[in-house]
């Protein structure tokens, strides 16, 4: 009987340790966010790339114009922009995205309403297992949807973990 009772709170704790080890916890001395980057946080991302640093202000993904073809689950039609950091990594062909990096991508349904801006951020120390990155998903207001090391999106985008979670061709 005892060693019965002792099944479920060994199963949650377990559960518990399974979803800490696959999200780690936003620590600030342990993250190497860069001098003036946003700290990986939802609201201190949209907030930065909104205000402090408009990414509709930044290039466009090389080679990729607004409003191109996007695949299930992000949309119709993509436009995708990349601060510095990222676009220097795609033109070079670096196969890894640096410290501060940073991807957004305006989601549109065919009749080219936007329905969701999905972002990729990348942190040193954030999330080690799955290549520092923090995920994001907002809706075309700011309405925070997904964040942080979300398992839904890596998932998916560790089919291309030896491209640094990058789907994008
Ligand atoms: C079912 C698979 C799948 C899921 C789930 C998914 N993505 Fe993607 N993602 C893609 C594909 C495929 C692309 C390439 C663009 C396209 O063809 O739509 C992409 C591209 C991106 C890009 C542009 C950079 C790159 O990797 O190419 C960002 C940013 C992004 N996704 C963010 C997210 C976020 C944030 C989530 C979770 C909220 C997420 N994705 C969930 C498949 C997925």
């Amino acid at each position: 009987m005892k060693a019965r009772s002792l099944v479920m709170p060994a199963l949650l704790l377990g559960f518990f340790f399974v979803l800490a080890a696959s999200c780690a916890k936003y620590v600030p001395t342990e993250v190497g966010v860069a001098p003036g980057a946003p700290a990986p946080e939802a609201k201190a991302l949209w907030s930065y790339i909104t205000k402090d640093s408009p990414y509709t202000e930044w290039r466009m993904w090389p080679d990729k114009k607004a409003l191109y073809m996007g695949t299930v689950p992000h949309g119709a039609l993509l436009t995708t922009y990349v601060n510095g950091g990222a676009r220097k990594a795609v033109i070079q062909s670096a196969g890894v995205m640096p410290n501060g990096a940073i991807i957004v991508k305006e989601n549109y349904r065919p009749d080219k309403e936007m329905v969701a801006v999905t972002v990729m951020y990348k942190v040193a120390g954030y999330n080690p297992e799955a290549n520092n990155w923090f995920w994001a998903k907002y809706s075309p207001k700011g309405d925070i949807m997904v964040a942080g090391c979300a398992p839904m999106c890596i998932a998916c985008h560790s089919g291309r973990k030896q491209f640094d979670y990058i789907m994008t061709k």
